[in-house]
């Protein structure tokens, strides 16, 4: 038989979770420092700060340089454009699911993007998947270290459970950058060319 549940004495259950629409609510989840200026390993200084709707035409031109190779191991297939809604999309957030920041070079003019990390965020399985992208000249020098670890803040900061991504097997850098991190790899049964990588936060 089963016992009956006293939902009015709530000090029974203390395990609960509040539900998500308050622990995702914008109200808890305050917008990251506007910009931050950091100095990769090479002395190349660019300012840190969260994705922007203004940054839309900078992520096109980022695209453009990218190499097949870096579009295939981000975006998982390959892509011979980023076309401008996409492009509007990936730069217009939800701030509860989605948060990104961006690698801006403004010792050019106009001013370059050049990584972008960002997390969307499960809120079933309190969890983030992320993507990650450092350009090819600005690579090497712990730039997409900071971006992954900016992206482990956020993730905490919004209390979730684990931050996961794809990678492709052929990618040696991301998968020694993940490791490195103290990232666990899986395999994907459904793609053996693809790991599923996770960190528990
Ligand atoms: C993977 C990627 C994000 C790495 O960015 P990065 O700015 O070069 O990384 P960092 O300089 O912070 O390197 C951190 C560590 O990662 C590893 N790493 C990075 N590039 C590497 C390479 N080419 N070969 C081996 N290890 C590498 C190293 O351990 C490195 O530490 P070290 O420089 O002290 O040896 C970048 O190469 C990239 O954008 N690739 C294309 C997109 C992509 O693959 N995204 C991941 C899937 S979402």
């Amino acid at each position: 038989m089963n016992a009956a549940i006293d939902f009015a004495a709530p000090d029974r259950y203390p395990a609960l979770p509040p539900p998500s629409r308050r622990r995702f609510s914008p109200a808890l989840v305050p917008r990251p420092p506007q910009g931050e200026r950091v100095t990769a390993h090479d002395g190349r200084r660019v300012l840190l700060r969260p994705i922007s709707p203004g940054d839309v035409a900078a992520m096109q031109r980022c695209f453009r340089r990218l190499s097949p190779e870096d579009v295939r191991r981000r975006f998982l297939h390959a892509m011979s454009e980023l076309p401008e809604p996409m492009a509007q999309r990936l730069c217009n957030l939800d701030p509860v699911r989605e948060a990104a920041f961006v690698l801006m070079d403004d010792g050019v003019s106009p001013a370059e993007m050049r990584g972008v990390g960002r997390i969307y965020v499960d809120e079933a399985a309190n969890s983030a998947e992320f993507s990650v992208l450092v350009e090819r000249d600005w690579s090497r020098v712990g730039l997409g270290a900071l971006l992954m670890q900016r992206l482990v803040d956020e993730c905490r900061r919004r209390g979730l459970d684990e931050l996961w991504g794809y990678v492709l097997l052929e990618n040696r850098p991301m998968l020694q950058l993940c490791k490195e991190l103290g990232f666990t790899r899986r395999l994907s049964p459904d793609d053996p060319g693809i790991a599923q990588i996770a960190l528990l936060l």
